[in-house]
């Protein structure tokens, strides 16, 4: 794994986002795959400030996200499309026929089919986005006795509806969520990994340092041949 760290999460935003504005000017018709979250925030700010400028364009790229919640409408305020289209979907010149997103509101085992079918035949991701929860997961997948592969329907656990139902006022934080595998994950081509905080650190040590284990979904990513690690110093301070 590169590991890189930096001072502060604007730094971050910055650096990780340079790697897709370049891969994209080199790869006009790239697919990417992205994450939600607060971490991501300063890299889409930073892409879509670029694309303003004129800098990068978005006509062609076609992207995937990692997770969508289940019992929630698309367009709710919390949904992951609504949160994609707020930070990022709205502000570039992506095409909405190049936008896919797992349904949350369907059978998941047919939409785990057609999103599989979706990345395979758009080539497979070049670079996924990923943030780590403070028990491990990347995307929904939660700590478990093995490692998934293709996306499914998952029910989240205590750690997860804590750290994000502060984002619900108006209904339930849902209970369930459909996921990107983690053996989709590991097919994407290049991963750019970010990490902020403390709350963090624990979960990002165990992801580099400890043993490959569903207990820390993220540590199979110490199997994949290109992770770039970006952390700030609150993140990184375990390791
Ligand atoms: C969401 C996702 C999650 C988040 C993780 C960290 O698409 O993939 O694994 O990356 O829950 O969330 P934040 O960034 O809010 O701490």
């Amino acid at each position: 794994m590169d590991i890189r760290i930096f001072k502060t999460e604007q730094e971050i935003g910055e650096a990780a986002g340079k790697i897709y504005v370049d891969y994209i000017n080199e790869n006009p018709s790239c697919v990417l795959g992205f994450a939600t979250g607060a971490t991501p925030v300063p890299t889409y700010t930073y892409m879509a400030q670029q694309c303003k400028a004129g800098k990068v364009s978005f006509k062609d790229v076609k992207t995937f996200n990692l997770d969508e919640y289940c019992d929630l409408p698309k367009e709710h305020k919390n949904s992951f499309y609504m949160f994609m289209y707020d930070n990022l979907f709205s502000k570039v010149d992506l095409k909405p026929e190049n936008i896919d997103f797992l349904d949350g509101n369907t059978d998941p085992v047919a939409e785990s089919a057609r999103y599989a079918k979706s990345i395979e035949d758009k080539g497979g991701i070049d670079i996924q986005l990923l943030g780590i929860g403070r028990n491990g997961h990347i995307a929904f997948n939660e700590p478990a006795d093995e490692f998934s592969d293709e996306a499914y329907k998952i029910k989240l656990t205590e750690s997860t509806i804590e750290a994000n139902s502060i984002y619900f006022d108006d209904v339930p934080m849902p209970r369930y969520a459909m996921t990107m595998g983690i053996g989709s994950i590991m097919k994407a081509r290049k991963i750019i990994f970010i990490a902020t905080g403390k709350a963090k650190a624990q979960a990002v040590h165990d992801m580099i340092k400890g043993e490959v284990t569903p207990r820390c979904p993220a540590s199979i990513l110490q199997q994949h041949p290109d992770v770039t690690v970006f952390l700030d110093e609150d993140a990184a301070s375990l390791l």
